[in-house]
């Protein structure tokens, strides 16, 4: 008996059981099954585009996926870890860019989707992918925080731009669009409205 015959007959001896037990509402909990699509491949969907297309641009939708969660991430860190006279407004501030950068997680693992590709999801496996630094566990100062802050906006912002670059030569309209519109347009805003904390200038009394 084949694999797959042999589950589909024992499901159903399950199923005879359970209802002549008057038992059809128990959970059948503990399962696993096949993968349905590996990731890293895609499948063909008809968008008017070519499978090596779709591989090319859902392969650079996971990089700035993996990129974008990481950052969303320190935001979230840095929002519950500030310190000292600033406290007030960049709590603020850095949970405004944590929802930010989260809709755009969200575009960008749907973009990957919709290409038929499959979108990057777990904490360990981001951790693998991103090429973003690695924080430590504690607490850094504010301009610590900023710094490391701007450096991974300037990552996801130079292969954003080297991808949307690629979508637009593939003919990928609704790749180069994600990247542009989305993806650079909010990482060069909040580069500016977090970059200006790094400026030294006098608070109380003009030099
Ligand atoms: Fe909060």
């Amino acid at each position: 008996m084949s694999k797959a015959t042999k589950k589909t007959t024992d499901t159903k001896s399950k199923k005879t059981t359970a209802n002549h037990n008057n038992e059809s509402a128990e959970l059948i909990t503990n399962q696993r099954g096949q993968i349905l699509q590996e990731y890293g491949t895609v499948i063909r969907l008809p968008i008017g585009l070519e499978r090596a297309v779709c591989l090319k641009s859902a392969e650079a939708l996971n990089q700035v996926l993996a990129d974008t969660i990481t950052i969303r991430d320190m935001y979230k860190k840095h929002h519950w870890q500030v310190a000292g006279p600033t406290f007030y407004q960049l709590h603020l501030l850095f949970d405004k860019h944590y929802e930010e950068q989260n809709e755009l997680v969200d575009l960008l693992a749907e973009r990957v989707q919709r290409l038929g590709g499959i979108a990057l999801a777990m904490a360990a496996d981001v951790a693998e992918e991103t090429k973003i630094e690695r924080p430590p566990r504690g607490r850094e100062e504010v301009p610590v925080q900023i710094s490391r802050l701007l450096e991974a906006h300037e990552i996801i912002l130079k292969e954003s731009h080297k991808y949307a670059d690629e979508a637009d030569k593939s003919g990928d309209d609704g790749t180069n669009d994600v990247l542009v519109s989305n993806i650079i347009r909010t990482n060069e805003r909040q580069v500016w409205f977090i970059g200006e904390h790094l400026v030294d200038v006098p608070i109380v009394e003009a030099d």
